[in-house]
């Protein structure tokens, strides 16, 4: 098939990486110099890059393009497309929208107040005890939501993030993205994977769009997948028809998983790890076509051996982003090399953003996963990269250590 992607940045890369390897011809818009080396990049955008290509089957990565109705432009015009319709990238767009409707379906998320102007925000407070989640109701690329440790932080988070706002009660415990993809009534889910949100080692400093992710089988449980089915993933898509790929991202509570936000595409970096595992066997351009086409069949198989993504970023980021280093080593890493922020200069490949890279492997267990990404993280250099070292630890307790067998002499 001839196959458009829509976006440039790490996520799409993976998409590119796996749909090439199929044996399909990739167009991206605009793509990225990675994407460049197994496919073609597209100036034009949207039904315009559709046009000068004709493809079989276009995937949208990012959320923007969804939540301003490309899915449903490209029906319009008779172009199969993997997403949602601008109605239901809501879930995403609209925190308050994702809220009422799983308050409606008793999905299970944290107990909530719906304000629309700051005093009334003010006031909410006092039915909440710090730490209180304060979050924008429109997208904001990670930074609509503050985590107020105190009813001061929480007072200036509502007026910083205001008016139109969700404040919901703090939920502790593990997070995990569970990601499928719907053909508007059936479904396949990916395995389980788990982003790092924040910027510093050990969970600490600014949010970012993710610095590293791993995908590993051990994540939940079997019995916890299917509640997260049940509970969350199967009221959702039967009530609304959601089409695509459909993102809970959750907290494993003591008393069972909750929905922290939806997200209406694959997420990033999740989606490198993710599509790293996927096991030959599955046929993911047949599923996406079938997702598009109202008829899934496919299953999505993930293989045995956890995945771990590295994110290389930028000094800079996560906020204005240190641009134009030139970056080495890319050629020489055995890892698989992601690209995100990147782009040709006069010297060759250069940083052009501030997550840069994506350094993903796989191995037999996820500590020989996390050892084999960062052997390629070595690989890799460009003047002041930023990396968390700890991407995959916490998986890391549900694999004990294997036995030492006692060598008597
Ligand atoms: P969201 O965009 O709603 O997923 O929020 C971004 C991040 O903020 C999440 O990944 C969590 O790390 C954190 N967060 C959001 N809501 C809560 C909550 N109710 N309790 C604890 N942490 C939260
Ligand atoms: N990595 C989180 C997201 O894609 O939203």
């Amino acid at each position: 098939m001839k196959i458009l992607i829509i976006g440039g940045g790490g996520r799409e890369h993976a998409i590119a990486w796996r749909l090439a390897k199929e044996g399909h011809k990739i167009y991206a818009a605009p793509g990225n110099p990675g994407i460049a080396e197994i496919g073609t990049n597209l100036h034009a955008t949207g039904l315009d890059a559709a046009k000068a290509v004709d493809p079989d089957l276009t995937v949208v990565g990012p959320e923007a393009p969804l939540a301003q109705g490309i899915v449903d432009q490209f029906r319009a015009a008779g172009l199969p497309i993997v997403g949602p319709t601008r109605e239901l990238a809501r879930l995403e767009a609209s925190k308050i929208y994702a809220k009422v409707l799983m308050q409606r379906l008793g999905v299970p998320t944290a107990r909530f107040v719906l304000v629309e102007n700051v005093e009334a925000g003010i006031e909410a407070l006092s039915q909440f005890h710090p730490p209180v989640a304060i979050k924008a109701d429109g997208l904001a690329t990670g930074k609509g939501v503050i985590i107020a440790r105190t009813i001061e932080e929480a007072e200036a988070a509502v007026r910083t993030l205001g008016p139109r706002l969700v404040i919901e009660e703090f939920l502790s415990g593990e997070e995990a993205s569970f990601i499928v993809l719907s053909d508007g009534r059936r479904f396949t889910a990916f395995d389980v994977s788990q982003d790092h949100k924040t910027l510093g080692e050990g969970d600490t400093g600014p949010n970012t769009g993710g610095m590293g992710a791993y995908s590993d089988g051990r994540i939940l449980g079997s019995s916890e997948v299917q509640r997260v089915i049940d509970t969350i993933i199967e009221p959702v898509i039967s009530t609304t028809g959601f089409t695509g790929f459909l993102y809970a991202g959750l907290m494993m509570t003591s008393s069972g998983p909750r929905v922290l936000e939806f997200n209406v595409r694959l997420g990033d970096p999740e989606a490198q790890a993710i599509l790293h595992r996927l096991d030959d066997s599955t046929d993911f351009a047949g599923a996406l076509l079938q997702s598009a086409t109202g008829s899934l069949r496919e299953q999505l198989r993930s293989k045995f051996d956890p995945s771990v993504c590295v994110v290389l970023a930028a000094s800079g980021y996560p906020g204005k982003p240190r641009t134009g280093d030139p970056i080495q080593g890319i050629s020489e890493c055995r890892a698989q090399v992601f690209q995100a922020g990147t782009r040709i200069g006069s010297r060759g490949i250069e940083t052009a953003g501030g997550r840069v890279l994506g350094i993903t492997a796989s191995g037999r267990d996820l500590s020989s996963a996390i050892s084999n990404a960062y052997a390629g993280v070595e690989a890799i250099h460009f003047d002041n990269m930023q990396y968390r070292r700890d991407i995959g630890r916490k998986g890391l307790k549900r694999w004990p250590p294997a036995t030492i067998e006692a060598t008597g002499t």
